[in-house]
């Protein structure tokens, strides 16, 4: 390591096996700019000095940078986190001192939409009910009538931000009729895209065939799908949910569920996540995919490779982007 170079920091909890230690992709991005070293520690353990006197800090989930350790950051000109939520630094304290804390709240933007796409195509198209009757060895198409033609329906999302926008512009390509409900959304946004806007989640929830969530979780939106939104939905339709877990209250869905008062729900995100009870796991009509909307090798390459380069902005005295302090 060439120690007369500014050092930049990549903090990553031990119990993360972090595929690339020796960070390759970082080290290209700040090549001639900036020593990279991977500091493994524990959630708890304290920050080694190493991470203290970096000039630049990469993040990954985990390690909480408490106003304790901002106030001992030797020249440190970034905080970035490698991913889209911040909650693990104290951006004030932060701020006070003059030093940005960054993220990078796009790298999964499209996987995201892809995710809700993929659960409403195979919810309205009845993929996992097939492909079981077909492994059973049947062969009688039994929800034949529960399969619908996407262009008779409605797809109403609940937030119209980077991953509604994508999802919206593919839910119209599949011809369905789209709708959202996004009270923060300028004035005029859907012309722009050719979608309709509803004035109140009610009317939404009232018409649609399809819901989608992709607001951010906040005060507003905690348990925003509730019991008595589930009762507004059509008995037909799909609730969709990648955003957060606390969104969607899960006892009412799931009840639904089992009633026949939702035909189904394709959830990437889920209340108190995992699914807790076997009882849970058994709930008709539920599709659940771990949380894994964002992944993909290519978004991971996206994220690193931004993180890096706004690292690399720092060191030189440039100005970063995606600040959110
Ligand atoms: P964004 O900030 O671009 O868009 C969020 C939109 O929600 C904004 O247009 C905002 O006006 C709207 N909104 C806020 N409060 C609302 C309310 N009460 N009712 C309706 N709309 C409301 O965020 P982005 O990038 O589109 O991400 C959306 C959410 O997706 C994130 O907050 C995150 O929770 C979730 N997410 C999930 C991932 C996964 O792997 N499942 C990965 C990445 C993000």
């Amino acid at each position: 390591m060439n120690s007369s170079l500014p050092l930049v920091a990549i903090v990553c909890p031990v119990e993360f096996k972090f595929s690339d230690p020796e960070a390759l992709l970082e080290k290209q991005v700040l090549a001639g700019v900036a020593d990279v070293k991977t500091v493994q520690i524990g959630l708890n353990a304290p920050f080694p000095d190493e991470v203290l006197t970096a000039d630049a800090i990469i993040l990954w989930h985990g390690p909480k940078v408490d106003a304790g350790v901002v106030s001992r950051l030797q020249k440190c000109r970034a905080i970035i986190r490698n991913g889209v939520g911040f909650d693990t630094v104290d951006t004030a304290a932060a701020a006070k001192r003059g030093i940005p804390v960054c993220n990078v709240p796009d790298y999964g933007t499209e996987e995201v939409a892809d995710h809700a796409l993929a659960l409403t195509l195979a919810l309205c198209r009845q993929l996992f009910p097939l492909d079981t009757e077909a492994k059973q060895l049947g062969w009688k198409i039994q929800v034949a009538a529960k399969m619908r033609r996407l262009r008779t329906l409605q797809f109403g999302l609940v937030g119209l931000g980077r991953i509604g926008m994508a999802t919206a512009l593919r839910a119209k390509a599949f011809g369905f009729r789209v709708v959202f409900f996004d009270p923060y959304a300028t004035t005029g946004t859907h012309k722009a895209v050719g979608i309709e806007r509803v004035a109140s989640l009610d009317e939404l929830l009232r018409t649609s065939d399809v819901v989608s969530i992709h607001c951010p979780l906040t005060a507003e939106t905690r348990g925003f799908i509730g019991e008595r939104e589930i009762a507004l939905m059509k008995p037909s339709a799909y609730l969709v949910n990648t955003a957060r877990g606390d969104i969607v209250q899960k006892a009412p869905v799931f009840a639904a569920l089992r009633a026949g008062r939702l035909a189904g729900a394709g959830l990437d995100v889920v209340e108190n996540e995992p699914l807790r009870t076997a009882e849970e796991a058994a709930t008709p009509n539920l599709i659940v995919t771990c949380h894994a909307a964002f992944c993909s090798p290519e978004g991971m390459v996206e994220m690193r490779t931004t993180s890096a380069s706004i690292a690399r902005a720092a060191v030189q005295g440039q100005p970063v982007w995606n600040k959110v302090n």
